[in-house]
């Protein structure tokens, strides 16, 4: 089982990064350190320093968005992901997921309840929680994926780092990106970012952090209804993460 991270009394001092894992208790999960309480709903951990508002973003709206999702499992990108993404693998803002047992976080529990019944062989991991505050120890997947996210998220840059903190050295990092930041309303604080600007890792290319290893064009068809399908042309690429000085 994937160790999950206390988002609540995660922090980071002269003395180093403290953190604390969470396990099951009787009411769902408990932290070790600060003793918060997590709930476990439909089988499905909601970690997150506000789960209550997570939980509260579930709308009828989610669950039609999640079933687009659900019925849109084929494609080449779709396909592409399959054959890169590794069992194993940590998907951010993973949605119903690729399908190759993987361990899933979305802070929408209606996509992750229909990618955890639409059932992944073997079963695959889901998590409630945000990728901008990911619960999870460092280095610690051999591959992460950001599959159509990073456009949607008011802060790119920092999800990309944390995807980067989760890898192992020698690890791949799989970004998929449609570039359509078409997310609006009051919250909605998009600053599109070039492709340059992916491609370089958000500096992390040229910092020696990581290696692009290989970077295509893609189709993303979605299946918006039984008769409208809508398809995203995406850049997909493999990153590799480097190691650094003092670094195995
Ligand atoms: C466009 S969908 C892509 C889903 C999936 N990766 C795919 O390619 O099919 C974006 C997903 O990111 C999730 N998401 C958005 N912001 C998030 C955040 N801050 N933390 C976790 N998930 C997030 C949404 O709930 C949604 O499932
Ligand atoms: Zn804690």
């Amino acid at each position: 089982m994937t160790a999950l991270v206390c988002p609540r009394c995660r922090r980071a001092d002269d003395d180093g990064v403290h953190l604390a894992t969470v396990e099951p208790c009787d009411t769902g999960l408990r932290c070790l350190g600060c003793g918060s309480g997590y709930p476990v709903i439909d089988g499905i951990p909601v970690v997150a320093r506000d789960a209550e508002a997570l939980l509260a973003e579930d709308t009828p709206a989610s669950d039609a968005l999640a079933a687009i999702y659900a019925r849109s499992w084929s494609g080449p990108l779709q396909e592409w992901l399959r054959k890169t993404v590794p069992a194993g693998a940590l998907e951010l803002g993973g949605g119903t997921g690729v399908r190759s047992n993987t361990v899933v976080l979305d802070r929408s529990l209606a996509m992750l309840r229909r990618g955890r019944s639409a059932g992944q062989e073997p079963a695959g991991t889901w998590i409630c929680g945000d990728v901008l505050d990911p619960p999870f120890l460092p280095a610690s997947f051999g591959c992460v994926v950001l599959a159509n996210v990073l456009d949607i998220l008011h802060d790119p840059n920092l999800a990309f780092r944390q995807a980067v903190a989760l890898t192992a050295v020698g690890g791949a990092i799989v970004v998929t990106c449609p570039y359509a930041f078409t997310q609006s309303g009051p919250d909605c604080r998009l600053e599109p970012f070039p492709e340059h600007v992916l491609h370089g890792g958000f500096g992390a290319v040229e910092a020696g952090v990581l290696r692009l290893e290989s970077c295509a064009e893609l189709d993303w068809p979605i299946r918006t209804t039984d008769r409208l399908t809508q398809v995203h042309r995406t850049d997909a690429l493999v990153f590799r993460r480097l190691s650094l000085p003092g670094e195995q």
